[in-house]
């Protein structure tokens, strides 16, 4: 059995929902939303957690109202600025995964600033999937392993070397994967890296799961066995 919890990755689902119900527009669900990943990113790593990914925007969302491509894409300056001092105070190291280059320059420019400024912190690393999607994820990979192969740098890959090309290299497998918002779906999120991880489908629209829920997720994480296989 190894109950140990260094990774959780959570699909940040219900924004919409939840300012439609107020009849506000959804974008003012996804204002809250990125308020929520404060509070939530400084309780887990005040619980210790070591990797905390969130799911930001899709390979699939580029399909919503511009309007609101837009609204997401300017989230992480509002977000940077208004919190950056205290994430760097906690120590808590800014990363990235998905298509970067495919953001508009902004986008760009604040992530990659975050990243910078944030590079040698050691507390916990705050993950952004932005333009993310796992298949893409794999088709990269793919990529990458056959030209290594071509230029006779590969030949036998094993499982353990297939991080090498993930866009995760270095953040471990998840150990527990939490959605909120009550779908029962992966949606394409981090494939190989959930291969064993704990799921947790939570009620609560993510503006309204608080660090008390992500305590309650992490006790019921502890208390499943995972056996990865085996009898444990
Ligand atoms: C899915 O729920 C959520 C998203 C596509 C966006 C999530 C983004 C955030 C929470 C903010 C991220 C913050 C930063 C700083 C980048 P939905 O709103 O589509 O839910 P619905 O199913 O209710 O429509």
């Amino acid at each position: 059995m190894n109950n140990q919890l260094n990774h959780i990755a959570i699909i940040m689902d219900g924004n919409g929902r939840w300012a439609k119900k107020q009849d506000q527009k959804r974008t003012f669900g996804h204002f809250h939303g990125a308020e929520n990943v404060r509070n939530v990113a400084i309780a887990a790593q005040e619980l210790g957690i070591k990797v905390l990914t969130l799911f930001a925007f899709s390979t699939e969302n580029w399909k919503r109202p511009l309007e609101e491509i837009d609204y997401l894409m300017k989230l992480p300056a509002y977000f940077f600025d208004k919190f950056m001092k205290e994430l760097m105070e906690r120590q808590i190291k800014i990363e990235f995964i998905g298509h970067f280059s495919r953001l508009p320059q902004g986008t760009q420019k604040v992530l990659k600033r975050a990243m910078e400024q944030s590079k040698n912190n050691t507390a916990m690393k705050l993950v952004f999937a932005m333009d993310y999607g796992g298949r893409d994820e794999l088709v990269e990979g793919f990529k990458r392993y056959a030209q290594d192969v071509v230029d006779g740098r590969e030949n036998n890959i094993t499982e353990d070397e297939v991080e090498n090309y993930l866009m995760t290299t270095g953040l471990g497998d998840v150990d527990l994967l939490i959605r909120t918002s009550m779908e029962y779906r992966i949606s394409n999120f981090l494939l190989w890296q959930i291969a064993y991880a704990e799921l947790l489908f939570v009620e609560k629209p993510w503006p309204k799961f608080t660090p008390e829920d992500l305590k309650l997720c992490i006790d019921e994480y502890h208390q499943r066995q995972r056996r990865f296989g085996g009898l444990g």
